[in-house]
């Protein structure tokens, strides 16, 4: 079991497959994008694979691919297939921006993904487009109802609450768990990378953050009653409206104990173990990766060193990599 120093257990693996992205997310992505790894800098398959069953090997019982996108990657089903296999894994999912969902949720499920989550940010196309830049709302939403519909259960949604922005749709947002088994989470705005030049008709920086305790608030028409959170590990506080089928859920990284709760582990596409989302250090174990050698006290060690938790109270802000370099 990999422990911390502040005795929490880490359990949770997420590994970006590749920096690549066909959206560019404001909050995520320069609009003219950045320039991307190079192919021999990300992990092949192999390597991927290694690492997930050391970790796993470890007591790490819970695997999240993410990116960028992990969908572009070509040979995403490969690896998804192979870590579906490693003996102790229970639970597998991908988080992804849904654009190529309706192509792929049949095949992820036969590869052996369990379940996705999706980021939804706005139900307006139009808007949809602004944030993504590239992105589109309709694709994306039937690739929602293709997941759906190919069993890859719990469907999790993923919402920026960007304040003068989408701040006035969280409530048809949280609607949507009421007909279908979702789970719509309110995610804060969190300054990583990229915080600043958003470009034309969307809010300025001053503007953004919105908390989860407005968000809560603006949601007290719905009645929400608290309910166990689906992952009791997790950083999320969730709720149900009465009658609903699915869940609403708030994930408050600038919030009081987030990070008293984190069981994360990360690992880069180019091969960096990282102990915390939003604090800038990392161990690369790409060579360690390619000679071979044995990787077990890389992850000692990387847990071993896992900060406290973010110093973001102290405006002490992640800035090496932009979010679709580390995955979220
Ligand atoms: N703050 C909060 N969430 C973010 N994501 C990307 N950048 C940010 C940010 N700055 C989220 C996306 C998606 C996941 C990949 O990470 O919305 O759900
Ligand atoms: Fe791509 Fe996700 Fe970043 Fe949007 S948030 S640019 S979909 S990686």
């Amino acid at each position: 079991m990999l422990i911390d120093a502040f005795a929490r257990k880490i359990t949770y693996l997420r590994i970006s497959v590749t920096d690549r992205c066909n959206e560019r997310c404001a909050y995520c992505l320069p609009k003219d994008g950045v320039s991307w790894m190079d192919e021999k800098e990300l992990m092949s398959p192999d390597e991927i694979v290694r690492l997930a069953e050391a970790a796993i090997g470890l007591g790490i019982t819970k695997v999240r691919l993410t990116g960028g996108e992990p969908l572009v990657r070509p040979d995403i089903l490969e690896i998804i297939s192979r870590i579906a296999i490693i003996p102790g894994l229970k639970d597998l999912s991908l988080t992804t921006n849904g654009m190529l969902l309706k192509k792929m949720a049949k095949s992820l499920v036969e590869a052996g993904l369990h379940r996705v989550n999706i980021s939804l940010d706005t139900l307006d196309p139009e808007k949809y487009r602004k944030v993504t830049r590239l992105g589109n709302f309709e694709q994306t939403w039937q690739g929602i109802l293709e997941a759906e519909k190919a069993g890859l259960h719990p469907i999790k949604i993923n919402t920026v609450v960007v304040g003068g922005f989408n701040d006035n749709e969280i409530i048809p947002i949280a609607k949507l768990s009421l007909d279908h088994p979702w789970h719509i989470r309110f995610i804060e705005l969190m300054p990583v990378a990229n915080q600043e030049d958003w470009g034309a008709g969307l809010p300025p920086v001053e503007e953004r953050y919105f908390s989860s305790q407005r968000m809560h608030e603006l949601l007290s028409s719905l009645n929400l009653e608290e309910v166990p959170s689906p992952d009791y590990s997790g950083p999320e506080r969730t709720y149900r409206i009465p009658d609903g089928v699915g869940t609403v859920g708030f994930i408050s990284p600038l919030g009081d104990h987030f990070c008293m709760k984190c069981n994360r582990l990360r690992l880069t596409a180019d091969g960096c173990l990282k102990s915390c989302l939003l604090v800038d250090k990392e161990i690369s174990i790409r060579d360690a990766l390619r000679s071979g050698a044995d990787l077990t006290s890389f992850l000692i060690n990387a847990v071993a060193n896992k900060p406290i938790g973010h110093e973001l109270s102290s405006h002490n802000c992640p800035d090496s990599r932009c979010m679709s370099q580390i995955g979220g």
